[in-house]
């Protein structure tokens, strides 16, 4: 299996202190930094799409990328573009619903940090002309094709569920708990975290799509840093009432099969490699990248 911290010596991914990229989460011990912190190393972290240059990647996708292949990609690109549009627009009753204002505050940063991401993906598409589509809203309705169900169900029903509530009623902190849960830990975490690792990999060891590798990563560092809010939060929330850390447990539990379902392209056929390595290496990715996130929040691994 790929080393989960080979990636992520990097001095800025380090400064996240999400515990999936600290060694010392092994032993359940990461100093995890405060919001305020948090808030600080996003200002130091900036970047801008309109930076990027994907005219390489234009060239690599219309004329070195087989058809096959682009199809497969498809899956992971169309997920994480309508992925960050689902989580840009499910934060707002989040940070509303945070019960103290520097939670609030970092969770502004983080709208904005997912506003960026969305960009980013429908940059990425307008340039390399990856659809026919001219503008976001059709570009994302035309891409949404290449997801699958459990996608569906995850930002549709089971994320969405849960911040309809939290609008609702910005005081039940216990729905609350569980949409940080689906939110950081597992879209994040687990999903997010472990396809950008794999894919950023797969295109350095291709030479391919040089602009993409380049935001991706800084998607990633931003990932990082959104998840060790989600981990300190988790983390305070357990100590303060054992009941947050069972409904942490709870929905981990009842996430898992669908988390499984997503890690796992439509067109996946038993033996076939994703992106250079197997089903297994990257559900074995995600499952260490969240024990050790737990040791951390003081929880158990969920079985
Ligand atoms: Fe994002
Ligand atoms: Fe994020």
């Amino acid at each position: 299996m790929t080393d989960a911290v080979s990636r992520t010596e990097r001095e800025d991914f380090q400064a996240t202190t999400d515990p999936a990229v600290m060694e010392s989460a092994d032993r359940g011990e990461a100093n995890l930094l405060t919001y305020h912190e948090l808030y600080n190393l996003w200002e130091r972290q900036q970047w801008s799409v309109q930076d990027l240059d994907f005219s390489q990647d234009r060239v690599d996708w219309h004329e070195r990328i087989s058809e096959e292949e682009r199809f497969q990609r498809m899956y992971s690109l169309s997920s994480f573009f309508i992925g960050e549009q689902r989580v840009a627009s499910e934060l707002g009753p989040m940070m509303r619903a945070a019960p103290r204002e520097d939670m609030r505050l970092f969770l502004c940063t983080q709208i904005a940090d997912e506003a960026r991401h969305v960009e980013f993906f429908d940059r990425f598409y307008r340039e390399v002309g990856v659809l026919e589509s001219d503008n976001l809203q059709a570009r994302l309705e035309e891409t949404s094709a290449h997801t699958s169900k459990e996608f569906e169900r995850l930002f549709d029903q089971m994320l969405k569920d849960r911040v309809d509530r939290i609008a609702r009623e910005p005081e039940d902190l216990e729905t609350l708990v569980e949409a940080v849960t689906l939110y950081h830990m597992v879209i994040e975490g687990m999903l997010a975290l472990t396809g950008q690792h794999f894919i950023i990999m797969y295109n350095e060891e291709q030479g391919t799509l040089p602009g993409f590798v380049e935001g991706f990563n800084n998607i990633a560092r931003d990932e990082h840093r959104h998840v060790a809010f989600g981990a300190r939060f988790l983390r305070e929330m357990a100590q303060a009432d054992p009941k947050y850390g069972q409904a942490v447990q709870r929905m981990l539990g009842e996430v898992a099969p669908i988390a499984e379902g997503v890690l796992t392209p439509p067109w996946y056929e038993e033996g076939m490699d994703l992106f250079g390595y197997s089903l297994e290496d990257t559900r074995a990715f995600a499952a260490k990248c969240l024990e050790r996130r737990l040791k951390v929040i003081g929880l158990a691994p969920v079985a």
